[in-house]
């Protein structure tokens, strides 16, 4: 009797490993919700702090839980000396998402709590985090430019703070709200490449900040939350508008993918695009200047070209890119940005994981050599 061969998902494609009560995409509607909510109503009316709450607790805080999540928050955010003498010490070579995932593991190390793995400690442990990481992203993004780092004013909220500590002051509230409206929608995104990793990594017991290390290395992958740095330096390579069909067609017969098009999940266009190119039409009108109109034009120009020609939809990455190029961001800090929102679907599904673990451990379907023996060996 011969075996039956195994069903092989590469890359897990279709597969469901676990439920979740975080988020989900609605197929029928194309909608992603947050605990039921719709990701673009959010967006549209909830700060990225009340986001957080309801991600980590499950609801939208009232009145004075958001106040006392902020105040929090707020205290949270300053580095100590040794955190500053870290990141003094690592090369400006290194990518930020090297500099981010090495600060994680150091706040691991750091930690004086003991794990015993109750609830009340993540919680702890995820806030921290995402206090910490906009301090850790703005400093080193003055570094390189070789500023001296700004410290964080709790004063502002979370969005307006970061600019702060980027640029030492904060932009008009229509960019800042751009910006919020991206990190809104950055936030969760179900078993992503990067939450999966950050279960998996969760699954054997290990802790927070180990799994928290692991996902910002899955996040920093062009096919991932990389793609929205590869679509800013694919938008420059290609300069001109009128060189967009050109372009596409070279990349496409050199079997090369375009970035910030494409997703596992949507296939008919991605939920939080259209929210997010609202944002980026308002930054570009007010910029009101030729060379932002320019990229605007051959932003659009390359994402008609891409449907045209493959069908293809653009992702978050696509106007995300771009919007964090007009706010005044380096381009290798926009995955870093990508963390600071997603660390709150993160440390959720990490805590989500706990709560019913199962390890995670699938099986291969093994194609090498048959078993044979070692040379010399009797
Ligand atoms: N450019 C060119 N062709 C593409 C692209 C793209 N961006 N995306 C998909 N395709 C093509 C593939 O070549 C493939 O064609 P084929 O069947 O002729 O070989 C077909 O569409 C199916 O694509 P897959 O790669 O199998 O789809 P998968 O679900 O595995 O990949 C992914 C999804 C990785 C996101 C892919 O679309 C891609 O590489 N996109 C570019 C990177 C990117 O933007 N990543 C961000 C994802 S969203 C996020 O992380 C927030």
């Amino acid at each position: 009797m011969t075996a039956t061969a195994p069903e092989i998902h590469r890359g897990l494609a279709g597969v469901v490993v676990d439920t979740t009560e975080i988020s989900t995409v609605i197929q029928e509607t194309n909608s992603l919700t947050y605990r039921g909510y719709p990701v673009q109503d959010l967006a549209a009316r909830r700060s990225f702090e009340e986001v957080a709450h309801l991600l980590w607790y499950g609801e939208l805080p009232d009145e004075g839980q958001l106040r006392a999540f902020r105040a929090r928050e707020r205290a949270l955010r300053p580095l100590d000396r040794t955190t500053w003498e870290l990141l003094a010490r690592l090369p400006e070579t290194c990518h930020p998402m090297d500099v981010l995932r090495t600060a994680v593991s150091f706040f691991g190390a750091e930690d004086p709590t003991e794990d015993d793995g109750s609830l009340a400690a993540h919680r702890a442990k995820s806030l921290t985090l995402l206090a910490k990481l906009p301090t850790v992203v703005a400093a080193d993004q003055r570094r390189r430019r070789g500023l001296d780092p700004i410290p964080p004013d709790p004063g502002l909220g979370y969005a307006e703070n970061f600019f702060h500590m980027c640029f030492g002051s904060v932009p008009a509230p229509e960019v800042v709200r751009c910006f919020e409206i991206s990190l809104t929608l950055y936030a969760e995104h179900s078993f992503n490449a990067s939450t999966f990793t950050a279960r998996v990594v969760t699954s054997t017991l290990s802790d927070l900040y180990s799994a928290v290390t692991a996902a910002i290395g899955a996040l920093k992958g062009p096919l991932h939350g990389g793609a929205n740095e590869a679509v800013m330096h694919m938008l420059l390579e290609i300069g001109d508008p009128q060189r967009a069909q050109a372009w596409l067609d070279e990349a496409l017969a050199s079997k090369r993918k375009i970035m910030g098009f494409g997703h596992r999940v949507y296939k008919h266009g991605d939920s939080r695009v259209p929210i997010m190119q609202d944002a980026l039409d308002r930054l570009v009108a007010r910029a009101a200047d030729p060379e932002v109109t320019r990229l605007a034009t051959l932003h659009a120009a390359l994402r008609d070209a891409v449907l045209h020609r493959k069908g293809i939809h653009p992702n978050l990455d696509y106007p995300a890119g771009l919007a964090y190029h007009l706010m005044g961001f380096d381009i290798p800090a926009f995955t870093p940005i990508f963390v600071l929102s997603r660390i709150t679907g993160w440390t959720a599904h990490i805590t989500e994981q706990l709560a019913h673990n199962a390890l995670i451990r699938p099986l291969a379907s093994y194609g090498g050599p048959g078993q044979r023996a070692v040379p010399g060996a009797a």
